[in-house]
């Protein structure tokens, strides 16, 4: 089979087409498989360093081999390939397009997880959305939204601004300005922050008493620290997300991939597709991708090559 290679960490020319043997066990012949900003930390070898060489890529969408059925699956790599382990494996609805599954299941439990199972986010709540046009943030928007929260997204660019303004922002804040707490036109209560570092800081520091933040990435590559005695005197709270952990929950893991599909189907939730890719362009994917040139989901068309 067919498959984006890496033999090294690195850069995004780290990735060459090679074919090579398919997974053992039971398979997925891919159609779709989705890029996300971890796939790129684990290309530099920053987190999670797989055996090289490696196949990387989470999630992916298409025929389980057995019995022909229309299924998707947040891999522990192996996604950037026409076949791939079928793993963590739920049926895909009818009414629920390749493209949207694949957008929904790894970047929208994330963003669902964060925001209900942690966040606990009511309709009394101010949320701010990191990265509030990226793959998990303009999920967040939506969901934020339907739960009937006050959204606020944080966003590089005007036109980053402007999608998370569509899809139910009240309001947008530019990711570079330099004191963001004081660039919020409301209180936050909840903060969902993918960024970290300077971001994590300044917008938890602006929480209101009680509120918290759910920290589940660093995009922005620095490690926070947090202070409990800080957390006392602010009393504030902050909690840490990892997807693995629905993962290892295999009924927490179907019944909620179900229920965004289920959102997914009644237009509710509706991810953007912000850019589709042959196989041979894994690549150009993760550059634009950290160069924070896109929004909303990338994909992989892995049955295309060029
Ligand atoms: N905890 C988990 O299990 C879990 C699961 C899925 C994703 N994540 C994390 O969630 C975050 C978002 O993932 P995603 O795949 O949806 O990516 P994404 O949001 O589509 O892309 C990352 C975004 O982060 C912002 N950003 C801020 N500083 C950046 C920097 N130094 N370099 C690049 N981007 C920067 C950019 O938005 P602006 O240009 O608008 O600032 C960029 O578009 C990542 O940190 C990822 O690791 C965690």
């Amino acid at each position: 089979m067919l498959a984006a290679v890496i033999t090294a960490f690195g850069g995004p020319d780290v990735f060459a087409l090679a074919e090579i043997p398919a997974p053992d066990g039971e398979v997925i012949d891919v159609t779709l498989a989705g890029v996300n900003f971890a796939d790129v930390q684990r290309r530099r070898g920053e987190h999670e360093r797989p055996p090289l060489p490696a196949v990387l890529g989470a999630d992916v969408v298409g025929r389980r081999r057995a019995d022909g059925r229309r299924v998707a699956a947040v891999l522990r790599g192996g996604g950037y390939a026409q076949v791939a382990p079928a793993h963590h494996v739920v049926e895909v609805p009818d009414e629920v397009s390749d493209e949207q599954a694949l957008a929904v299941l790894e970047q929208g439990l994330t963003a669902w997880h964060c925001l209900h199972t942690l966040g606990r986010v009511d309709a009394d709540d101010v949320v701010v959305v990191t990265a509030g046009a990226g793959g998990v943030g303009h999920l967040a928007v939506q969901l934020a939204r339907a739960a009937g929260a006050r959204v606020i997204a944080i966003a590089s660019t005007p036109a980053k601004r402007a999608l998370a303004a569509e899809l139910g922002a009240h309001a947008t804040v530019d990711s570079q300005h330099p004191d963001l707490g004081a660039a919020l036109s409301e209180t936050p209560t909840l903060v969902l922050d993918g960024v970290g570092g300077r971001t994590f800081e300044q917008l938890h520091a602006a929480l209101a008493p009680f509120g918290r933040t759910v920290a589940y990435g660093g995009a922005g590559a620095v490690r926070d620290t947090v202070a409990v005695g800080d957390l006392m005197t602010a009393s504030t709270g902050v909690l840490g997300f990892r997807l693995q952990r629905v993962l290892d929950d295999e009924e927490l893991y179907r019944s909620s991939a179900a229920r965004l599909f289920h959102l997914a189907g009644r237009g509710v939730l509706t991810a953007r597709i912000g850019g589709r890719h042959p196989l041979s362009a894994v690549g150009r994917a993760h550059a634009d991708l950290e160069n924070r040139v896109t929004s909303g989901k990338l994909v992989i068309d892995v049955r295309r090559l060029i």
